[in-house]
């Protein structure tokens, strides 16, 4: 049967020319004249369109749902090759093909785009030598470093259980008891916590990582940076919050329309990196997702460009199914001893599993450009010819396979049990004092009380009074200044608050 450029015949999905894909098939019965009928179970296309419906969703991320997504390019421009081998530095002037996601953290997928929120920006760069991606942030730190503390962060951020709505004594109460986050909170609460456009806004690693030589048996520790050509911009928070009712979308299409109309946004990537004999004896712990480097002690070098160039085909299959992860990395990259690291590298795979199913890095999107995996097999979705009659075991003797370059190897271990994560300690106000001082200069510091305490107003008043106790440690004029403002503001508090009792299902 011959098929006409640009009017495909439709078919079932198992390929059988259908006449007609808008109609059922109906008995009539004779003495109905008024369209009444009986729907058959021989009518494949019926059924087949009817269970496919149900099953168009996957579960959306659990974090991070509502997301923009484009195709790009990232171009070395200054050479880092005297200390990291990985292949896509391997070169000024190499060219590698990037995906990247950015997304919102707390809320759900059809959520609006500007809210007072951190902005994730998850990359895949298709190297040579496999995928290496950069899960990160818009926002230089994290408000927790211990990952067990994850879930309940997220909780606090998102539906209050019993409301079904967010809710500010959640969120402060969070932050009230888990007092490491003061400087990401900081952050968050700054005009930077709602941008005007994804196209101006930073991503960052926020870990340390590993950049090496592994057959040299050397590396530094890097801090990741990405900054756009067209700088920083925000809104603020009164247009905010038009635009949150009346554009929910209004991030996700300002980056589609832009790449649409060829105004490709550019970011310059950018390494802070330390040596690991100074990462002893460094006043910060680099280790922490708290804390950033100060640029004064360790200065950007450049590194490359990130140009998104290229919209999706398809929003599902390019960006819903991908799949990113701070364990996808090549050689030449390894992880730090950031516990948190540690911890996504377990969880980012796990959800895609549970989320695209357990051959998600076989989808176009997912796929890196070589692969030999066969000891990964069979499973639902398997699409990849599931390396036909190869051993499917290790070590079979009849046919090698030829050895992977090594990894950048990690530290010695000393094996001892420490709770450094769960301690908050005076320096932890250290940083978030610093920044204080940069919102003095700026002439931000009445922005930022007004974007905390318009948040915090919904909050109980035991509750008000531990964040604005929270908030005196950085300075005590900060404190004072909330208390003055909350004054005014009219308490938003009611039927929300957190029940202090127990359900009676968690009394049995
Ligand atoms: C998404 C876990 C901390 C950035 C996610 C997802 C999980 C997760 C389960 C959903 C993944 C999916 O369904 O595909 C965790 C855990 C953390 C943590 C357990 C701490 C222990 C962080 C930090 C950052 C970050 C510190 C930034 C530096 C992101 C981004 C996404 C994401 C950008 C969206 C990825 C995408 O676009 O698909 N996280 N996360 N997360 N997380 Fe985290």
């Amino acid at each position: 049967m011959s098929k006409k450029i640009g009017s495909p015949m439709y078919t079932l999905a198992e390929g059988r020319p259908i006449h007609d894909p808008s109609t059922s098939v109906i008995i009539q019965s004779s003495r109905s004249q008024r369209g009444g009928g009986l729907a058959l179970l021989e009518d494949t296309q019926l059924i087949e369109t009817l269970a496919h419906f149900p099953r168009e969703r996957i579960p959306e991320r659990v974090v991070h749902a509502k997301a923009a997504g484009a195709w790009g390019e990232f171009e070395v421009t200054h050479d880092i090759t005297d200390f990291c081998s990985a292949d896509l530095f391997s070169q000024v002037g190499k060219k590698t093909k990037v995906l990247a996601r950015i997304s919102t953290v707390a809320g759900e997928k059809g959520s609006s785009d500007t809210v007072r929120d951190i902005r994730g920006w998850a990359l895949k760069f298709f190297t040579d030598e496999g995928n290496y991606d950069i899960v990160g942030n818009d926002l230089p730190v994290f408000f927790i470093r211990d990952p067990i503390k994850f879930p309940s962060l997220n909780r606090s951020h998102k539906r209050h259980p019993q409301t079904n709505v967010p809710n500010a004594t959640m969120f402060w109460d969070f932050h009230n008891n888990n007092q490491e986050g003061i400087h990401c909170l900081m952050h968050l609460f700054g005009s930077r916590g709602i941008p005007a456009s994804l196209r101006n806004i930073n991503a960052y690693g926020v870990h340390t990582f590993k950049y090496g030589k592994p057959e040299e048996g050397t590396f530094k520790y890097v801090k990741i940076h990405f900054k756009p050509d067209d700088g920083i911009n925000w809104l603020s928070t009164e247009d905010a919050a038009r635009l949150a009712g009346q554009e929910p979308d209004y991030h996700v299409k300002d980056l589609f329309n832009a790449i649409e109309r060829g105004d490709y946004p550019k970011w310059t990537l950018y390494l802070q990196v330390m040596d690991p004999k100074e990462a002893e004896t460094y006043r910060w712990n680099i280790f922490d997702a708290t804390q950033i480097w100060p640029h004064r002690d360790y200065p950007l070098v450049p590194v490359g460009k990130l140009t998104l160039n290229k919209n999706p085909e398809n929003y599902f299959a390019d960006v819903e199914q991908a799949a990113f992860s701070p364990s996808t990395m090549v050689p030449g990259i390894a992880p730090s001893a950031d516990v948190m690291l540690q911890a996504r590298m377990f969880s980012y795979p796990d959800a895609a599993r549970y989320r695209v199913g357990p051959n998600y890095q076989q989808l176009p999107c997912n796929r890196a450009k070589y692969v030999y995996s066969p000891y990964q097999r069979d499973g639902a979705g398997t699409i990849n010819g599931n390396y036909g009659g190869d051993p499917n075991y290790v070590r079979f003797s009849v046919r090698k396979i030829s050895k992977g370059p090594i990894d950048v190897a990690h530290d010695e271990w000393v094996g001892r049990v420490s709770d450094y994560a769960a301690d908050v300690v005076e320096d932890d106000f250290e940083q978030a004092r610093m920044l204080w001082k940069i919102f003095l200069d700026e002439g931000e510091d009445t922005n930022f009380i007004k974007n905390v305490t318009g948040h915090l107003k919904g909050a109980t008043p035991e509750v008000q009074k531990q964040t604005i106790q929270y908030f005196s440690k950085v300075d005590e004029e900060i404190g004072r200044h909330m208390e003055k403002e909350l004054e005014i503001l009219p308490y938003e508090g009611g039927a929300e608050h957190i029940k202090a009792t127990q359900s009676a299902e968690g009394q049995k």
